[in-house]
């Protein structure tokens, strides 16, 4: 379909209360109206997703700030300037415009502005914020290509855009500005490095409080299940992996997700290589599709490498250790 009348298309059937899968440079998002709690409903229903774990809501620019927000931090100001449009979410209070499904409850909503095109053609055209997690079954693999998002999602939404791969790849970074200090509650596409080049020194939430199903908690969605495979995986360090360290000499059913190339292939069914090279970028691109095909393997093992923890290297570790934890 041309891309206009699909985004027409799409724009009409938000604003009649349908659900629409959408490309951005991190994951395909399920979208819905955020001013819309039947659709908002909707949404935590074909997720699965608990009603405690809020939703993202995207908006087309920094306008619709002051609509939804009660207070914009000047640190959160910095950091909007600098990385919008981009893979940066930020947490702020919410204003009464804003249902509290969105937010399941919390004072606080995370606005984002996504930098994909055809996401903000959709934003321009229906004119309204839109609520979108991942357009992935709860707890599952997040969604970088149109297809994975019909495997998962099927007939429950009403129409998928498709935008191709994701260029990012992983999702983004959730960050909360609080008496001037910035915590990082969801490591992602904004790196650790870049935020702090700007703002100084800020914190990362622990990531395996025990925050499952407690209300009331800083970082509602840093739920240690998520981003699970349905095949059971353990972290590995590339040095562990050439020793040979803890597998057994039958591994005949075991994939390996390896970073970059010159990992001993040996005990392994099946190898997949993020970057050849080594590039963090090509390896977070790669991550989500690569994971889902070791998944999809029947393997009884993914041994996973852990990345150099630098950049988007952080983002995709953190993923893997709550994947193991799982
Ligand atoms: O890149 C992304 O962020 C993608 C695309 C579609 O924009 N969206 C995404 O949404 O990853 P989701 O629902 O899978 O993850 C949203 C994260 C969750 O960890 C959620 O708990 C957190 O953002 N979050 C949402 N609202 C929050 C709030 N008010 N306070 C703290 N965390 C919040
Ligand atoms: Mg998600």
């Amino acid at each position: 379909m041309n891309s206009n009348l699909e985004i027409t298309r799409a724009a009409e059937i938000l604003r009649s209360g349908g659900l629409v899968a959408f490309p951005t440079e991190t994951v395909y998002g399920l979208g819905a109206n955020a001013f819309d709690e039947r659709a908002v409903a909707r949404v935590f229903e074909v997720k699965g997703r608990p009603r405690f774990d809020p939703l993202i809501v995207h908006i087309a620019d920094a306008h619709w700030v002051a609509r939804l927000a009660a207070g914009f931090p000047a640190q959160a100001q910095k950091l909007a300037e600098r990385f919008w449009p981009g893979p940066l979410t930020i947490v702020l209070p919410k204003t009464a415009a804003v249902p509290d499904l969105v937010t399941a409850g919390c004072p606080t909503v995370a606005l984002r502005i996504p930098a994909h095109p055809l996401a903000q053609s959709l934003l321009r055209a229906v004119d309204l914020p839109i609520a979108a997690p991942s357009a992935n079954a709860f707890g599952r693999i997040s969604p970088t290509s149109a297809a994975h998002v019909r495997e998962q999602m099927g007939d429950a939404i009403d129409l998928v855009i498709d935008g191709g791969s994701c260029h990012i790849g992983i999702e983004s970074t959730v960050v909360q500005v609080v008496d001037d200090r910035v915590t990082i509650l969801r490591q992602g596409g904004t790196t650790l490095e870049e935020i702090e080049a700007l703002v100084g020194i800020v914190t990362i939430a622990a990531p395996f409080e025990g925050v499952e199903g407690s209300a009331g908690r800083a970082a509602p969605g840093m739920l240690t299940r998520h981003y699970a495979p349905r095949t059971p995986l353990i972290v590995w360090t590339r040095d562990a992996a050439r020793a040979g360290e803890g597998l057994s000499p039958t591994g005949a059913s075991r994939g390996l997700l390896a970073f970059r190339e010159g990992a001993d292939r040996g005990p392994f069914a099946r190898v997949e290589v993020l970057s050849p090279k080594g590039d963090l970028r090509e390896a977070a691109a790669n991550f989500f599709s690569a994971l889902r095909r070791l998944d999809a393997a029947g393997l009884e093992l993914i041994v996973a490498e852990l990345l150099p923890e630098s950049g988007l290297g952080r983002a995709i570790n953190d993923r893997l250790r709550r994947a193991a934890h799982s």
